[in-house]
């Protein structure tokens, strides 16, 4: 093997390829739309900044925030007028990477920015040129209401010094490439710490406390350390893989609600190799115990097809639930209503349980939407939701609901 120099035939393709990038231009610089679509994927760009149901990055979602009011995410459609048409790239990078968009108009951090530093310019770069792909909306979306003085924007000049943008940052040489990709794709792109770690007085994410769990719109996003008992150490890491890019993982249940967008807009796009790689990050972060544990699951016989008829709840279970997830709840017709050893039939007091139960979920998958619908304004009454919910905990797992958590829950965010 020839070290020092180009043996002849590869000198004469450099020649080649030289000739063809020569005559198409600077390639190198030119942002890739394809590499572009991936990222913005991965990074759930969509998810945010769309109305459920309405049009692609045309805004308008809001985000409560609580004690300080609510944001309305911004049209990132390429509409001159109502979009971000007529920004330049570099304006676009400094919004999406440092949170300041032209004007001098800081972000709140409901914009997960500081995560998104980690991608390179160039990253943001080929988000933009696919971004400008997709098609323009005239949409306005409502003005953020946020209390004094969390209305300043300028506040947010004094966050980011304290809990401000990270920077892309080198992979570490003792750990595996994966590692490192896994990494990169969890703590930037995918910002899992925006709903999965706790926040600081100041609303900055606490690296103390990484990963353990946290509440944020009115719903758990559990622990996701590898804690054995309330983490996800005892998750195979097939099932992990399974979860993250099918959500679901018999033995584990299904992603609803927040976590099933995340899967449909964003994760169930990764290759098998990303997603592997965020699996051998997520299981070597350091362990955080915390009370969202799920409750021993009881073991409903399988094929169980008769239910307690004593209590209300159970009777309602029958008639409104069981159609769909069984009576032993191992599901009918879709492995996505199979629901058996979820953690959300018991932890923290069954909170996404009830939200599940009221405002119902859609996981996008291989097979097609699958579809929980939700039960709040129609003819139950949130007591008959509630008391479905304690009817589950103690169906299925050794949990005992209790009537304030549960009140607590459907009040929301
Ligand atoms: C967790 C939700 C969320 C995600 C994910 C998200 N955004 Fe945002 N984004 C927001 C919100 C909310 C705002 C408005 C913040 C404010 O008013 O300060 C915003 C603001 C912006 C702005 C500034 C627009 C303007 O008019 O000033 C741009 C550009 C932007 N986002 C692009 C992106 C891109 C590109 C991605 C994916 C890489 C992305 N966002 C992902 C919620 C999100
Ligand atoms: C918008 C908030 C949000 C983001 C962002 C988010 N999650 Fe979640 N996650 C949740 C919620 C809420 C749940 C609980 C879902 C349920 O009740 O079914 C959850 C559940 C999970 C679970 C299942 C835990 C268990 O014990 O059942 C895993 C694993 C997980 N998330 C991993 C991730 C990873 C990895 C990322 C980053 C790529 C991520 N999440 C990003 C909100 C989020
Ligand atoms: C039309 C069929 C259907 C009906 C009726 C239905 N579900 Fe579901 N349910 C599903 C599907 C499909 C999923 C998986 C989709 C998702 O979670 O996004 C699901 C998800 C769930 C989950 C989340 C599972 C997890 O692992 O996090 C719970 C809890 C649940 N259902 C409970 C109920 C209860 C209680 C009722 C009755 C009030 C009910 N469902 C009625 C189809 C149904």
């Amino acid at each position: 093997m020839m070290r020092h120099g180009l043996s002849r035939p590869s000198f004469l393709l450099a020649l080649l390829a030289g000739t063809s990038l020569m005559s198409v231009g600077p390639a190198q610089a030119a942002p890739s739309v394809e590499r572009g679509e991936y990222l913005a994927r991965a990074a759930d760009c969509e998810a945010c900044h769309t109305v459920p149901g309405g049009v692609p990055f045309a805004g308008g979602r809001a985000f409560p925030v609580p004690g300080m009011g609510v944001i309305y995410a911004p049209n990132i459609t390429p509409d001159p007028d109502h979009g971000i048409g007529k920004w330049t790239d570099d304006e676009f990078v400094r919004s999406v990477r440092e949170g300041v968009s032209p004007g001098w108009k800081h972000l709140y951090p409901a914009m997960p920015y500081p995560a998104y530093a980690r991608m390179s310019v160039d990253e943001v770069k080929d988000i933009r040129a696919w971004l400008a792909t997709v098609p323009p909306s005239a949409n306005t979306p409502s003005p953020n209401h946020l209390k004094f003085p969390f209305s300043i924007r300028a506040m947010m000049v004094g966050w980011n010094l304290l809990n401000g943008p990270a920077s892309s940052y080198p992979d570490d040489p003792q750990k595996s490439a994966e590692w490192n990709r896994g990494r990169y794709l969890v703590e930037g792109p995918g910002h899992c710490a925006d709903c999965h770690s706790p926040r600081t007085l100041t609303y900055g994410l606490s690296a103390d406390r990484a990963f353990a769990g946290t509440v944020v719109n009115g719903l758990r996003a559990y622990n996701i350390s590898p804690d054995k008992s309330s983490g996800i150490g005892g998750w195979s890491d097939e099932a992990l893989a399974q979860y993250l890019s099918t959500g679901h993982a018999d033995g584990h249940g299904t992603a609803s609600a927040d976590m099933a967008e995340v899967i449909s807009f964003s994760l169930h796009y990764l290759t098998p190799a990303d997603i592997h790689a965020m699996v051998v990050y997520l299981h070597d972060l350091k362990p955080q115990s915390s009370d969202d544990a799920a409750s021993p699951p009881r073991k409903p016989a399988a094929g169980d097809d008769t239910l307690p008829q004593a209590t209300k709840g159970a009777r309602l279970f029958a008639s409104t639930c069981a159609g769909c997830h069984l009576p032993d709840g191992s599901g009918r017709q879709s492995p996505f209503a199979n629901i058996i050893g979820s953690r959300t039939l018991s932890a923290d007091g069954g909170r996404n349980l009830v939200r599940i139960i009221m405002n119902g979920s859609t996981l996008t998958t291989a097979s097609g939407n699958q579809i929980m619908p939700g039960f709040a304004g129609g003819n139950l009454s949130q007591r008959d939701l509630n008391d479905i919910a304690a009817f589950v905990m103690t169906h299925f797992t050794e949990a005992t609901p209790s009537e304030d958590k549960l009140n607590a829950a459907a009040k929301g965010p």
